[in-house]
């Protein structure tokens, strides 16, 4: 078998929010789309605990024997837990931030790009956050773990630009966004700190998520991208 005709697409956090939205517009560009997250409470959700290298190792051999491609990974799926200032955050607050919002993404391309490199080409999106370059002193755990997010991505992005120069890697950064993650917290300063005077919606992140994952974009890699309705020009 030589693999199938469509482009596969996977991402992470597919249930909800940002990921969700990334998932519905690569649908609509013609992606056969494998959606994961930790609750597979939805139809077509494929459970994966992004934290768990044996979970991943599962999916990805599962696209390889179903599919023999992967084009897109998503690495959407992520975590903004309570008690996050420096001196409240427990040590497994801190692990548990790291492990979905770092580990996640790091095993995600460390399993992917064995599958991407069989036909040279593909996409990686790390799904960071504005909190990689600002900071709001109430997101210690989540900011750092969003930093360095951000180095990841540009590392892998010149390892692969010199051994796999057909595979990109980038990252987006969002902004406060209208999204089950935000809810739970008290979002009007948020909206207030937001030059636009409004939260980003996850369609608009998708709609830059799916520009990056097409031709167009095929000498965009490394680099960051704000969705952040002019936050981070302040
Ligand atoms: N909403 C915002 O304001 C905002 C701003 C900047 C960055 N982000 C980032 O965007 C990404 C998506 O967030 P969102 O706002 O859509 O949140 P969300 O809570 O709506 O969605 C996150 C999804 O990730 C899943 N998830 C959590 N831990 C997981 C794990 N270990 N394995 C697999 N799936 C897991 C959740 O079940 C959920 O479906 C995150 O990385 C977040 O940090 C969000």
């Amino acid at each position: 078998m030589s693999g199938s005709r469509e482009r596969i697409a996977l991402v992470t956090g597919a249930r909800s929010g940002i990921g969700k939205a990334c998932a519905e517009g690569l649908a609509r560009e013609g992606f056969l789309v494998v959606g994961c997250d930790l609750r597979s409470d939805q139809v077509g959700v494929v459970p994966l605990d992004v934290g768990y290298e044996e979970d991943w190792q599962n999916v990805i051999a599962g696209i390889d024997r179903r599919y023999g491609r992967l084009d897109v990974l998503i690495n959407a799926a992520g975590v903004s837990l309570d008690g996050d200032t420096i001196e409240h955050c427990s040590p497994e607050t801190w692990s548990a931030t790291f492990e979905t919002n770092l580990t996640g993404p790091f095993l995600g391309m460390k399993h992917a790009i064995p599958l991407m490199r069989k036909r040279g080409e593909g996409v990686i999106l790390n799904i960071s956050s504005i909190l990689a370059n600002v900071a709001d002193g109430e997101a210690a755990a989540y900011s750092a773990s969003k930093g360095a997010l951000s180095q990841l991505t540009k590392s892998v992005a010149l390892d692969l630009a010199r051994k796999s120069p057909g595979i990109r890697c980038n990252a987006i950064l969002p902004g406060y966004a209208a999204t089950p993650l935000l809810e739970r917290w008290p979002t009007t300063a948020y909206v207030q700190r937001t030059p636009l005077g409004r939260l980003c919606r996850p369609e608009e992140v998708a709609s830059l998520a799916i520009y990056l994952c097409g031709d167009a974009a095929a000498a965009v890699t490394g680099s960051e991208f704000a969705v952040d309705g002019g936050y981070t020009a302040q």
